[in-house]
């Protein structure tokens, strides 16, 4: 069930880049250009696409926080100034509330169940932290966007406000679940009234968006293969259909 659950959420995923991609064509861009510039390398995604998942409880915090992290970030932005792109946002977070539940429940039964599942997601949570940490983009002291982009009311609140908005929900939470977050500096201080922490590795953040992640090439290599696969299909589509038969194998 949980399986069926999974992928059902990566249907939803798949459906989500395509609203994303179709707000974007608004500003005029082609959908083959944004592909080619994807496939070779030229654009930047998200910096947790480039991680591997080794086990099933890396699904799951996958879908509880990296998804918590996306709710945090496009409920902000869906109240931006350009409507395509909010109209996009505002559909994909209902969607993304299904997914942080289905994550939410599949970290607490394995944190609440045996030895072996609750090492599994403490490893898990241990190794996803740093990725959800910078998931929110560099400081606001370092971040060269935010300033037009906030000005634009395209992005509607800044990277650090952001983090702290996901660490006041998250981390109460995880804690109650008496999992272990890798950081030995978060806290939350009284003074300030933020959660202070370690600054993350802006630099990994860096070499990551760059294409140079663990598992870039990887994901590229996938990416390019299903564009290719997908050729004849796309040409059958266009008007070319009695050229094409599908192929049996
Ligand atoms: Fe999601």
């Amino acid at each position: 069930m949980r399986k069926l659950t999974l992928m059902a959420k990566v249907q939803d995923e798949i459906g989500h880049a395509q609203l994303l991609y179709s707000a974007a064509e608004t500003l005029g861009k082609s959908r083959e250009e944004m592909t080619n510039d994807l496939i070779n390398g030229k654009s930047k995604y998200s910096n947790v696409f480039n991680y591997p998942a080794f086990t099933w409880a890396d699904t799951a915090v996958i879908a509880w926080l990296i998804d918590a992290g996306a709710i945090v970030n496009q409920v902000a932005n869906s109240k931006g100034s350009y409507g395509p792109y909010c109209r996009a946002l505002d559909r994909i977070c209902s969607e993304e509330s299904f997914h942080l539940k289905y994550g939410h429940d599949s970290v607490v039964t394995l944190a609440t169940g045996t030895p072996t599942q609750r090492k599994m997601v403490q490893e898990a949570l241990t190794r996803w932290w740093p990725p959800i940490m910078h998931f929110f983009g560099p400081s606001d002291k370092m971040s060269q966007h935010t300033e037009i982009l906030m000005r634009w009311k395209v992005k509607m609140a800044s990277n650090d406000d952001m983090r702290q908005q996901f660490l006041n929900t998250y981390v109460p939470k995880i804690w109650d679940l008496k999992l272990t977050i890798p950081d030995p500096n978060l806290k939350f201080n009284e003074e300030t009234k933020k959660w202070d922490y370690t600054e993350p590795d802006w630099d990994e953040f860096k070499r990551v968006i760059n294409g140079d992640g663990p598992c870039n090439a990887e994901r590229l290599a996938v990416r390019r293969m299903a564009e290719e696969r997908g050729r004849w299909i796309r040409e059958a589509l266009l008007n070319k259909s009695e050229k094409y038969v599908v192929p049996l194998a």
